[in-house]
């Protein structure tokens, strides 16, 4: 009784290095246990192709949003286009290097704060519509960085805009709002409306 249990103990010992070397050697897609890999996401139309950093990813994406892409964007906005009110037109575009200079300095922050948000352990969806946002994001800042490069009024706005419309996506797609919010946002219904109107 006792040698046997000892036998069957050696038995295991013996097995359970050539099972899970059985394992490492079943070519992927073989073993019917083992479920196939979920297809590839469709290829994202851009010319920055989607990266996976596999990097420590330190601060969540509410940290990235409040303390790097927010103050970002903030800063950007407040030197592009015009607030008008009684008075006229204020043009908001800045008029000194120093402006100009933290215009520059904040769509840079932008551009590779669509990479931040791609990190594996960040990114929420890997492959979903979520990279496209963040590619989204990236590409407005670089059309940040070369309007404020080329001290341009009409394309520092209009890469405000793009800016804004990265943010916009996102947040409509990932950001759960309850059932009877007022915001009754749908970015797939307008989208789609968007395509009908063309
Ligand atoms: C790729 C997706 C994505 C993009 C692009 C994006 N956001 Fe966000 N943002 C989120 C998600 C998701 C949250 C909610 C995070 C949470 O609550 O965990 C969020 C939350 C926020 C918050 C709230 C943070 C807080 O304190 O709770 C602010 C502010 C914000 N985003 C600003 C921006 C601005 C400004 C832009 C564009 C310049 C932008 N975001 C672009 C996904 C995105």
């Amino acid at each position: 009784m006792r040698l046997s249990a000892v036998l069957a103990g050696v038995a295991m010992a013996c097995a359970l290095p050539a099972a899970l070397a059985a394992v490492a050697q079943t070519p992927p897609g073989s073993d019917p246990a083992i479920p196939p890999a979920p297809k590839p996401a469709p290829p994202i139309a851009s010319p920055i192709p989607p990266i996976a950093a596999p990097g420590r990813v330190l601060l969540g994406v509410k940290d990235v949003m409040r303390h790097i892409v927010n103050p970002a964007a903030e800063a950007f906005w407040a030197r592009s286009g015009e607030i008008d009110d009684v008075k006229g037109a204020n043009d908001l575009t800045p008029k000194d290097d120093a402006n100009w200079k933290i215009s520059l300095d904040s769509a840079a922050q932008l551009v590779e704060a669509g990479n931040l948000l791609q990190m594996e352990g960040r990114a929420r969806d890997p492959n979903g519509p979520w990279m496209k946002y963040a590619i989204q994001l990236t590409n407005a800042g670089l059309a940040g960085m070369a309007a404020t490069q080329a001290r341009n009024h009409d394309k520092t706005f209009d890469a405000g805009s793009a800016i804004y419309d990265a943010c916009y996506g996102c947040h409509g797609r990932y950001i759960p709002r309850p059932k009877d919010s007022l915001y009754k946002h749908d970015i797939d219904k307008d989208l789609e409306a968007a395509g009908k109107a063309k």
